[in-house]
């Protein structure tokens, strides 16, 4: 695992832009895996400035809510279309989401899963992370090796979201989110984090036990995973392993 720590939650985005833009470069037809929430929009923001092909890549998003109607703004499918489809020139034809409105969830949480190995498995996977270590909406007690699958949200996580919506009352109960075991299929894996209230789950999740209870844990037996994330938020890291960049010094700025 490397461990780039960044002064601020811009320069995060420029690092980890830079990796997804490497891997473009090389693989115009890459499977990127994107994320929602505030952690991975510095990397939108500073991947668009790159201004790529992406005319060939494929993106697959992590989760979605169930029950949301179509279109309401804050499902995940309305945020990728916006933050990551519209900003970055993707084809809409080749982002999927899982599928919240479907009849039968679980049905659309295994095809989800299906088309993800039929595209070949995914690239380079863009993870946040929560404050309960959650990745994806894989709340804690998830089941390591777990597949994509409908899932109830704890109560933190609820609130954390809430202040996307009018009301807390308003976010869904449920979701569709990738398995931990679909997502440690990625072949590189890339968590980025800004802010001081992501510090100690930071460091549980990367240099405490390997436990369900963290469910990001399960990154420690990944072999390709790179993390991004900003003083504050790495503030409670060990040294080992861990290494300071000036934007200025990688490649990867722009
Ligand atoms: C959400 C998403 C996750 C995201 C996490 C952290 O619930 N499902 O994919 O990583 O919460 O969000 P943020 O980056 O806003 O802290």
């Amino acid at each position: 695992m490397e461990i780039f720590v960044v002064p601020d939650a811009a320069a995060t985005g420029t690092v980890a832009a830079g990796i997804l833009a490497a891997v473009v470069r090389s693989k115009p037809d890459a499977v990127l895996g994107v994320a929602t929430g505030g952690s991975p929009l510095p990397v939108y923001a500073a991947l668009a400035r790159h201004r790529l092909d992406m005319s060939g890549v494929r993106a697959f998003a992590l989760d979605e809510y169930v029950g949301l109607p179509s279109g309401h703004p804050q499902s995940y499918a309305e945020v990728v279309r916006r933050e990551v489809t519209e900003r970055l020139g993707l084809d809409p034809a080749r982002v999927s989401v899982p599928d919240g409105g479907a009849l039968d969830p679980q049905q659309a949480a295994a095809d989800y899963d299906a088309a993800i190995s039929r595209a070949g498995g995914i690239d380079v996977q863009l993870l946040g992370i929560g404050h309960n270590g959650h990745i994806a909406f894989n709340e804690p007690g998830s089941a390591l090796d777990s597949r994509t699958r409908v899932e109830n949200l704890a109560d933190r996580t609820r609130e954390a979201n809430a202040r996307y919506f009018a009301s807390p009352e308003d976010v869904p109960a449920q979701c569709i989110t990738q398995g931990l075991g679909t997502i440690m299929e990625a072949r590189h894996l890339l968590l980025v984090a800004h802010g001081a209230d992501k510090a100690d789950i930071l460091a549980a999740a990367l240099q405490g036990c390997l436990t369900a209870d963290c469910p990001a844990s399960v990154l420690q037996r990944h072999p390709h995973v790179t993390v991004v994330a900003d003083e504050a938020a790495a503030a409670n890291l060990r040294p080992g392993g861990v290494v300071a960049v000036r934007v200025e010094d990688t490649a990867v700025g722009v």
